[in-house]
């Protein structure tokens, strides 16, 4: 499905998107390509042009899977005081805002991270921001630089937008390669780095952003994804969001927080930045954020001992796993998130899922350059032991 731009579609642009989109080479059908991405509210697009929310006519197998260790979900729901708030919440959702809910989430950012007020802006989810800052900074005079394997989000937007992109393979420890990134492309609208790495799970270090940073020209943007940070425990590269004005820092809260189905995430950034990314839809999408998500957000966010208990939890379940597979000969990468790779020898990823369907558990996928390695996500203790149970069963050496 293409969508065909019409004189409306593009008006729900501002005039200025539209003159700063036109002044950095995209033409009417971009923008109107652009608007139908933010205008109408459907923020993440795939490929194709449909919304990757949407399953395309063929039905997910992984809904009916007993064990569901595929998308990199929190195995169990928003923890307590997120959920409590949430609940209190509903009966109060027949105003906008009954109290300032979005200031208070801001407040409990800056309280958690020691950044200002106006560095942060909440989102729903990061599916959003992040295809938002390829469309902000990125046009066909300038690409993007991702790494490969990484998360596919950004390439498929600027792609799509008919941005170069250029995808640079990880370093033999698997961190991203910050100078072959910049080699790759010295003039980047942007350079995004996920860390922890998904899908490896592997941290790009502080200093390899920072040098990026140092080196990068100005007005070159540097997206650091740490979508899964709470699961490795490293510094964060939030810390630096007031020092480097082409930074930007994202979170979201559909991972260690358990709430990729309540939609909320934000970014770090100078307010310039936010501006911005705001003007494609006038500041809606994270301006009117549901209630209840925005209030388990915030009472989530500040719940320190109880991220702690999921972190440990994790791993104790990634042990587990990690263990079993190295009983039986199965090599795996080293990883510090929620999610390990496997190497399944001359067995493709793809056939391993099948087998591992037949016993009820939905594993993950593998990445082109790596066919015969899958992604599996750590789940609860239960969920790996369901996963060994059933790698006894499909694992023939
Ligand atoms: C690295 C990374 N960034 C961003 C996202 C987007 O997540 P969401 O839109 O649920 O916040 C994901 C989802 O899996 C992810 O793995």
């Amino acid at each position: 499905m293409t969508i065909e731009p019409d004189n409306q579609t593009i008006n729900t642009l501002s005039a200025e998107a539209q003159d700063d989109l036109l002044s950095r080479g995209f033409n009417r059908r971009d923008l109107g390509r652009i608007a139908a991405v933010f205008g109408t509210g459907a923020a993440m697009v795939a490929v194709s042009g449909t919304p990757a929310w949407a399953s395309g006519g063929v039905p997910d197998p992984a809904p009916v899977a007993k064990t569901r260790i595929g998308a990199n979900e929190c195995w169990t729901g928003p923890l307590m005081p997120g959920q409590l708030a949430a609940h209190a919440m509903v009966s109060q959702s027949n105003r906008y805002a009954p109290h300032d809910e979005r200031g208070d989430f801001i407040k409990a950012v800056m309280q958690v991270e020691g950044v200002p007020y106006d560095h942060v802006a909440p989102w729903p989810g990061s599916s959003d921001p992040l295809c938002r800052s390829v469309v902000t900074y990125c046009s066909p005079t300038k690409g993007l630089v991702t790494a490969n394997p990484t998360f596919e989000l950004a390439g498929r937007t600027a792609a799509w937008l008919g941005a170069p992109v250029k995808e640079v393979p990880l370093l033999p420890d698997m961190r991203h390669d910050v100078k072959g990134m910049l080699a790759a492309n010295p003039n980047a609208g942007l350079y995004y780095i996920c860390t922890p790495n998904n899908p490896t799970g592997t941290i790009t270090p502080i200093e390899d952003i920072v040098w990026l940073l140092e080196n990068k020209p100005a007005g070159s943007m540097v997206l650091v994804d740490e979508a899964y940070t709470h699961f490795a425990g490293v510094p964060v590269a939030s810390k630096l969001v007031t020092k480097y004005k082409d930074l930007i820092v994202m979170r979201t809260f559909s991972k260690i927080f358990g709430m990729a189905g309540m939609r909320m995430g934000y970014i770090m950034t100078n307010p310039d930045n936010i501006m911005k990314m705001m003007r494609y839809d006038g500041g809606m999408q994270s301006g009117a954020l549901p209630l209840p998500s925005l209030v388990c957000a915030t009472a989530s966010l500040t719940d320190h001992a109880g991220i702690a208990k999921r972190k440990a939890e994790m791993e104790a379940a990634r042990a587990y796993a990690l263990d079993a597979l190295k009983r039986k000969g199965i090599k795996t990468m080293p990883t510090m998130a929620n999610m390990f790779m496997v190497e399944w020898g001359n067995k493709t990823a793809k056939d391993m899922q099948a087998r591992f369907l037949t016993q009820s558990v939905a594993i993950g996928r593998s990445w082109p350059i790596w066919p015969n390695v899958s992604r599996i996500t750590v789940g609860s203790m239960e969920d790996m032991k369901n996963f060994v149970l059933a790698l006894d069963k499909v694992w023939t050496a």
